[in-house]
């Protein structure tokens, strides 16, 4: 019997028992052996549980699954960074592999736990992290063997996306879309880390380092938004002929990258344009691949916790890549180098448009004010809208995608 502990009963925790439940048979055959989620732990005494769980396999204790030799492997599904990062690192000390589908420490600690991992022997997977249900850091594993990735573009955060497309189809404001968004749990009560690009930051930086063989940290990535996005901008947006999407992107060229997380008006016959909802979907350049697409749901109970278990099967049938995926390329940041167009509307209220702003405008779409700026500097922009004293809730912006 291969035994599983399990951190974390919540969407995704409860996805991977729902799943490892209904496929004893097609695990056995897998794995040569039955699948059991031998312990579960999760922090709110208060909280009732699914009666399908038998109490017995609840813990408070982490170290009930720590210690616990005849546990294999720790599936982390927990919404926790700092604790849960500690209970990771025991984790493989103890020999345990560890599978994961917590970006924000995949993002934080991912070179410290790789080599951890490849030190005590063991796999550190976390597949679910990114795209959630998307098949896509295998697929980047195997291709950066024989290709040099140049370009990783993705809608990867579903919550931003879903919001983005009810607002184009129905003409909703923000707040009142956000508030759908959170009665029908795809947000969360604090979205932040969702709607102001973060978590789309930490995705492109996973993805990133994998695909460019070289450290690509966090604050290598530039990082806007789409909080601000009024049916103002909405209906401008459409006029002009375009749809927004929040995307991240790199590109590499020789050793220089830059990585950017911002809002982009792309035309309505564009790959991305048609990626709605909470869909996710990425692509990848690769010098001999070409074009590679991937799309699917980014997030939910089934999909991630499938990722999840894809991630255990590897591990338990020894079929994970066991060489250290961290390359050792010295990447260099160019971040100073993103320029484009872009739509850029400011609110005011009875104050006068600086003529500094109005400097950027190549075309004026409203006097009041929205405009279609020059080419201009991703940091200039910014240089210039902090210098001014114009916080963030006040503009918009998107770069307009050629
Ligand atoms: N939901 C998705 O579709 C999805 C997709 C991809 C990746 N992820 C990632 O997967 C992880 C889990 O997401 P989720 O949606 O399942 O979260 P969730 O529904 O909020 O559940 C979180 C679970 O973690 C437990 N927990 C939180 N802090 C803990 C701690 N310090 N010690 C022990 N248990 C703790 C909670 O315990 P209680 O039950 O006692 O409150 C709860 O069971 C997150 O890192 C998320 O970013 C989620």
């Amino acid at each position: 019997m291969i035994n599983i502990g399990l951190l974390g009963l919540g969407t995704v925790g409860q996805g991977v028992v729902e799943i490892v439940n209904s496929s004893q048979e097609e695990l056995k055959k897998l794995v040569g052996e039955d699948v059991n989620v031998k312990k579960i732990l999760v922090k709110n005494k208060d909280k009732e549980r699914s009666e399908e769980i038998p109490k017995e396999k609840i813990t408070y204790r982490v170290e009930e699954i720590l210690e616990d030799k005849d546990i294999m492997v720790v599936i982390e599904a927990t919404s926790d960074v700092e604790e849960s990062y500690k209970n990771i690192r025991k984790a493989l000390e103890q020999g345990k592999h560890v599978v994961t589908a917590n970006k924000a420490i995949v993002s934080k600690y991912f070179e410290e736990l790789s080599n951890l991992a490849k030190e005590k022997d063991r796999a550190f997977l976390y597949e679910a992290s990114v795209g959630g249900g998307i098949p896509i850091l295998k697929p980047l594993k195997e291709e950066i063997a024989l290709n040099d990735i140049s370009h990783i573009q993705g809608i990867l955060n579903g919550t931003s996306n879903y919001i983005l497309t009810r607002m184009f189809e129905e003409g909703l404001d923000y707040g009142e879309t956000l508030k759908i968004a959170q009665d029908l749990g795809y947000a969360e009560a604090n979205p932040s880390s969702d709607v102001d690009g973060y978590d789309t930051q930490r995705k492109l930086r996973i993805l990133s380092t994998i695909g460019l063989k070289g450290e690509v940290k966090e604050n290598d990535v530039l990082v806007r938004g789409i909080s601000s996005i009024s049916s103002f901008d909405v209906e401008q947006i459409k006029k002009l002929g375009y749809t927004v999407k929040l995307i991240g992107e790199t590109n590499i060229i020789d050793e220089k990258f830059t990585a950017v997380v911002e809002p982009v008006l792309l035309r309505s016959d564009s790959y991305f344009a048609n990626v709605n909802m909470a869909f996710n979907a990425i692509s990848l350049e690769g010098n001999n691949v070409g074009e590679l697409k991937f799309f699917g749901a980014g997030a939910g109970k089934l999909p991630t916790a499938n990722a999840v278990l894809k991630d255990v099967i590897d591990i338990l049938k020894g079929t994970y890549r066991k060489k250290n995926i961290l390359g050792s390329r010295k990447l260099k940041n160019r971040n100073e180098e993103i320029k484009g167009k872009y739509y850029l509307r400011i609110s005011l209220g009875s104050g006068e448009i600086p003529e500094e702003i109005k400097g950027l405008a190549e075309k004026i779409l409203d006097p009041n004010f929205a405009a279609i700026t020059r080419e201009v500097e991703f940091q200039e922009v910014d240089k210039l809208l902090a210098n001014l004293n114009i916080q963030d809730e006040k503009y918009f912006l998107a770069r307009i995608q050629d």
